[in-house]
């Protein structure tokens, strides 16, 4: 990919199933630093260093689209110290790489409580998006000021609203439950209604609140290594182990067509599934 420099990648994108939307939980900055004797901002400071790399790599690879888990609800509750670092380190990001970002075609979008975000990261923030906003290559997309369960009873509230303004009735929610996800953040991005691929660094294994509904039938990648040693040839791994998953979404392989997929001369899976006469006889 011009423009970009630096670490260079050897996937054969022709033979590997890659997934459209991939999600990061950037974790263990923190432990990362401790481990080596640093203080934990350290940590953080490495770690913005690992998300150019990366998002080269999801773009060269024909990611769709790339969200990234940078601050939580939660996150908030942390040292004011760090708190100040995280917010610097994501201004410094915008600041340095959106003329290259713009140049590789990456559109930037954001979704949480933005409003929650202080004057001096929306000051860089949106200009940074109406910037990069014409743009049609990878989506680049920040989790910020995020939670899962915020994000879901939020939803909820705002369906409530709309069925005491008569716009909507509780049974239509019954009826389709997809209709939810009109009212999540995700909605005004809707690529991200689906996720394909979690990724989570520092050997823990769990979800921490992230996209809960968007992740339902997410594969998961865990890797013990932590975010500020996570490079393009660990992001790769994660990609091709996501080649190698057998994703039925609750159905079996037959009835399932192939993946997207950037080798479009795959063959698809699509057969029949005929039950054999003798196995029919056990199930009467
Ligand atoms: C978890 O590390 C990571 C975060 C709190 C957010 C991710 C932040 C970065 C990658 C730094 C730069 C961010 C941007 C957007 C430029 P942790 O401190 O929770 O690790 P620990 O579990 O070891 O304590």
């Amino acid at each position: 990919m011009p423009g970009w420099s630096g670490e260079e990648s050897a996937v054969n994108t022709k033979a590997v199933r890659i997934p459209r939307h991939v999600a990061i939980i950037m974790d263990g900055n923190g432990r990362w630093a401790e481990r080596r004797g640093h203080p934990r901002v350290f940590g953080h400071i490495r770690g913005a260093s690992r998300l150019k790399p990366i998002v080269m790599e999801a773009d060269r690879l024909g990611i769709e689209s790339l969200t990234l888990y940078a601050f939580s609800t939660e996150n908030w509750g942390r040292p004011d110290g760090e708190l100040g670092v995280l917010w610097k380190l994501l201004k410094k990001f915008l600041r340095r790489e959106q003329e290259e970002l713009n140049r590789e075609n990456v559109r930037l979008r954001v979704f949480g409580e933005v409003e929650r975000l202080g004057a001096d990261v929306r000051d860089v923030l949106n200009p940074a998006i109406s910037k990069l906003s014409g743009n049609t290559g990878l989506k680049l997309n920040f989790a910020l000021s995020y939670g899962g369960r915020r994000e879901l009873a939020r939803a909820a509230s705002l369906f409530a609203e709309d069925c005491l303004k008569g716009l909507r009735k509780p049974e239509d929610l019954r009826q389709d439950e997809l209709l939810l996800e009109k009212y999540l953040w995700t909605h005004e991005l809707e690529d991200l209604a689906k996720v394909d691929l979690v990724i989570r660094t520092s050997g823990e294994q769990r979800i921490s609140n992230f996209l809960l509904w968007q992740a339902a039938y997410a594969e998961y990648f865990f890797t013990e290594r932590c975010w500020p040693d996570f490079g393009i040839e660990h992001f790769q791994e994660a990609i091709a182990a996501f080649g190698s998953r057998d994703r039925r979404f609750g159905m079996v392989s037959a009835q399932l067509g192939s993946e997207p997929a950037i080798d479009s001369s795959r063959p698809g899976l699509t057969r029949s599934a005929e039950i054999p006469e003798s196995l029919q006889r056990e199930v009467v």
